[in-house]
């Protein structure tokens, strides 16, 4: 904790990250981002924008090329704390087959606490809590590839809860699943949130999902192009578009409902981006 007070107190601190994976192209241009413990913030930006690049260097599977990193207090270029980081910061990845370990899902779950120092049973524990938290109980004895991409994604999630992460990184996590399981997987990270209260960096194209996120940010071209509010940057048609994206539907539906004069032009904040959000604006 006295390092994560010296970053700041913060969960991950970047300042002027720069990658290049070949000479003379940039693939990270600068990227500057504060998080806040418990915090959890949606990255969204068009295919090669540098989510997956800035992902990867919060746990140092890219070295840091140039400027600072601070994740759950540990600098990312101290190759001293590589472990301390892997175990600090976890990640779930687009496709839920490549992250298995071992087909047998307790096995799977265990690894991590067992490969950072945990005894037998506590491992054993570890994996049990982390599989009740994401509603798969009793799955220890369970063979992984006889389960859906849904499950097999909160297995993923699991493993790097059964190692007690400060942050969680899922990296478009839900983009290879159907809508059942990402919604079960969205349940198990506000789940887990609640409990444990850990920070989530959520890399996504769902719109639906950055909405009802803490935080926004985008990025386009390696670089932040904004962060703030959902209600505020969701609703930036001129921004997402730069970016590539296009605004979540219920800011798309509120517009056309706007243009069509069904719906008074709104002041700024009044405009919905959930669904939820565009039902209450137009019934109540
Ligand atoms: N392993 C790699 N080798 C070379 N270039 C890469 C590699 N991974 C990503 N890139 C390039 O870096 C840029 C950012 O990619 P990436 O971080 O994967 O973006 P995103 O996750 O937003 O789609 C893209 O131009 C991409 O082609
Ligand atoms: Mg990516």
């Amino acid at each position: 904790m006295v390092e994560g007070e010296i970053a700041g107190g913060l969960a991950v601190r970047a300042r002027g990250v720069r990658h290049s994976y070949v000479r003379g192209r940039e693939d990270l241009r600068g990227v500057d981002l504060d998080v806040a413990p418990g915090e959890l913030v949606a990255v969204i930006g068009e295919n090669g924008s540098g989510k997956t690049t800035l992902a990867r260097h919060l746990n140092a599977l890219l070295a840091l090329q140039a400027g600072s990193l601070t994740v759950a207090g540990l600098d990312t270029a101290d190759p001293a704390r590589v472990w301390e980081l892997r175990r600090a910061c976890g990640m779930v990845f687009q496709n839920p087959e490549n992250q298995l370990v071992s087909s047998v899902v307790g096995e799977d779950v265990a690894f991590g606490p067992r490969n950072f120092g945990a005894d037998e049973g506590q491992a054993r524990a570890a994996a049990r809590r982390a599989l009740g938290e994401v509603g798969l109980a009793g799955f220890e004895r369970r063979d992984a590839h006889t389960l859906s991409g849904g499950q097999q994604q909160r297995v993923a999630l699991a493993a790097v809860l059964a190692c007690e992460p400060d942050v969680v990184v899922l990296d478009e996590a839900t983009s290879m699943i159907d809508p059942r399981g990402r919604d079960e997987l969205t349940r198990a990270v506000e789940a887990f949130r609640c409990e444990r209260g850990a920070t989530v960096i959520w890399i996504t194209h769902d719109m639906e999902l950055a909405a009802r996120a803490d935080r926004v940010v985008v990025m386009c071209a390696g670089e932040v192009a904004a962060s703030g509010a959902p209600a505020d940057v969701l609703v930036d048609e001129a921004l997402l578009s730069r970016a590539g994206l296009e605004a979540p539907l219920a800011v798309r539906t509120w517009r056309a409902l706007e243009d069509a004069g069904v719906v008074a032009p709104s002041a700024p904040g009044a405009c919905p981006v959930t669904t939820e959000g565009l039902v209450r604006a137009l019934c109540g």
